[in-house]
């Protein structure tokens, strides 16, 4: 078994970096994702001892993989994991749901954690990992997160009451559901800051590009340390990598059996983590990249199209999202690892708003996948059919997915064994619920509540408010208002 030690920019081969440094600065200095240098490997007799472990253990013999144990020492990491998962809502962390009525397809719910998303299952990790390592240099950031619904909650929930750590949530007005919302504004800690940025026309999309202005401001940046804990920092592509593993054990019949994910995409981030997995050995059938209406991963599957589009808004409102960031990790490894190539595409796209693909290039990356585009009338009819079937609630996330996996199973190979991840707890979106089952929110079954959320309801909300067009400015100033050094 490899590991890796040192970490590139996948746009700049002279980059070479420790993992504390990648995952410290979270984007390299070119502006490019990083990477490791070299990717570990698993073989099956490996994957075959591995079956069996809980997911914490799991956790830590992928990660140890990718981290050197001078860097963090073995029980120092089993410690990080452990903390990162002790406030879930089910000890086992993932749970996974076989189907009576679709034989071969299991719901991998990847929602147990405090916020009710995916993004709990790394944000934890990743901000215990970050406080560990800033302790240790005695050092403070200031993380700038953008959401698109679900990374603000987690990351809020992550960093409240750590000592070396500010986190700045921003999200736009109409852009995520008030639970959502409430989640981020009602943790009343002195070290977590949401902003709710109005008259923004793409959401998340816009976020970015006002959090790359203030990250380009060089004095702003050298007083706050910016950070970043989006999925363009490589700790938490890599930590989703473990919950591919995990599914995969707990289910294929015999170690080498390929088995499938149906995967509600936005940003790409978890699918990489899947990809990387499938990349160190992992014997993956398919991968089904589920888009909603914003449909940019689908045009690049389907047409080799890499274009931002204006975002539509749809009931699976954290797919959102026209900018795949973590699509560029995935296209490195899948097209050789030149760093030169992923340079010239980006510079291209950077130029001209889009990037073509030649036919080679997309044959690589197109790879085992498959992809579909979900409207919202669709995703609305499974997740009644779900329930009206199975008497399960499906949120609207891994309800695209679950169409998506439906609508490509003649493309699957027969008896094959199916993943679909639910990435999200069904009372973060109780108004799609509604719509969907067609009945009042008061008339949703239980499954449409969690009691997190209805006792956020009786809290205070802190927000502070902006227009995005003058959102660089205001922001600057407010961040400079709250900033205090500390001793
Ligand atoms: C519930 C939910 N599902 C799926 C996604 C998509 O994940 P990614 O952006 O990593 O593709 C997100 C994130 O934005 C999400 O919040």
């Amino acid at each position: 078994m490899t590991v890796a030690t040192r970490y590139r920019s996948i746009t700049d081969e002279a980059t070479s970096v420790d993992f504390e440094s990648a995952v410290l600065a979270g984007i390299a200095p070119d502006g490019g994702l990083f990477v490791p240098e070299t990717l570990p490997t698993v073989s099956l007799d490996q994957l075959g001892e591995w079956r069996g472990l809980s997911y914490a253990e799991l956790a830590i013999e992928v990660l140890s993989l990718f981290i050197d144990k001078t860097c963090v020492p073995r029980a120092d990491l089993k410690r990080l994991i452990d903390a990162s998962i002790a406030e879930f809502f089910s000890s086992e962390v993932i749970l996974h749901r076989p189907l009576n009525h679709f034989p071969g397809v299991i719901v991998q719910e990847l929602f147990h954690g405090p916020t009710l998303s995916f993004k709990d299952i790394a944000m934890g990790f990743v901000v215990n990992l970050l406080d560990y390592f800033l302790q240790r240099r005695g050092e403070r950031r200031t993380l700038l997160v953008a959401t698109s619904g679900d990374t603000g909650p987690a990351a809020g929930y992550a960093v409240k009451g750590k000592q070396n750590l500010d986190v700045w949530l921003f999200y736009g007005a109409g852009f995520v559901t008030d639970e959502q919302e409430r989640q981020m504004t009602t943790l009343m800690a002195a070290n977590v800051h949401p902003v709710r940025v109005r008259e923004s026309e793409n959401g998340s999309d816009d976020l970015d590009h006002l959090i790359a202005q203030l990250v380009a401001d060089r004095p702003l940046h050298k007083k706050l340390q910016f950070s970043s804990v989006n999925s363009i920092n490589w700790a938490r592509v890599m930590m989703q990598t473990v919950h591919y593993f995990y599914g995969y054990l707990q289910f294929a019949d015999r170690v080498g059996q390929p088995v499938n994910f149906a995967v509600p995409s936005g940003g790409f981030g978890n699918l990489c983590g899947g990809t990387l997995a499938r990349e160190m050995g992992l014997p993956v059938g398919h991968f089904i990249v589920a888009n909603n209406r914003n449909a940019c991963l689908t045009e690049l599957f389907e047409r080799g199209l890499y274009r931002e589009t204006d975002v539509v808004n749809c009931p699976s409102s954290a797919i959102d999202i026209s900018s795949p960031n973590n699509f560029w990790r995935y296209l490195y490894f899948s097209t050789g690892c030149d760093a030169s190539k992923i340079k010239t595409w980006r510079d291209e796209l950077a130029r001209c708003g889009e990037v073509q693909f030649d036919a080679t290039t997309m044959a690589q990356y197109r790879r085992g996948f498959l992809s579909r585009s979900i409207d919202d009338r669709r995703t609305r009819e499974t997740m009644a059919e779900l329930y009206r079937r199975e008497g399960y609630l499906i949120d609207p996330h891994g309800a695209v997915a679950f169409t998506a996996l439906l609508d490509v199973q003649s493309d699957l190979a027969t008896d094959s064994l199916s993943l679909c991840q639910a990435t999200a707890h069904p009372s973060k979106f109780p108004r799609v619920v509604a719509d969907a089952l067609q009945v009042p929110i008061l008339e949703c079954p239980p499954a449409a509540f969690h009691a997190s959320l209805e006792h956020a309801k009786g809290l205070c909300q802190l927000i502070y408010e902006c227009a995005h067009k003058d959102g660089f400015a205001s922001i600057k100033q407010t961040l400079l208002k709250f900033y205090q050094p500390r001793p």
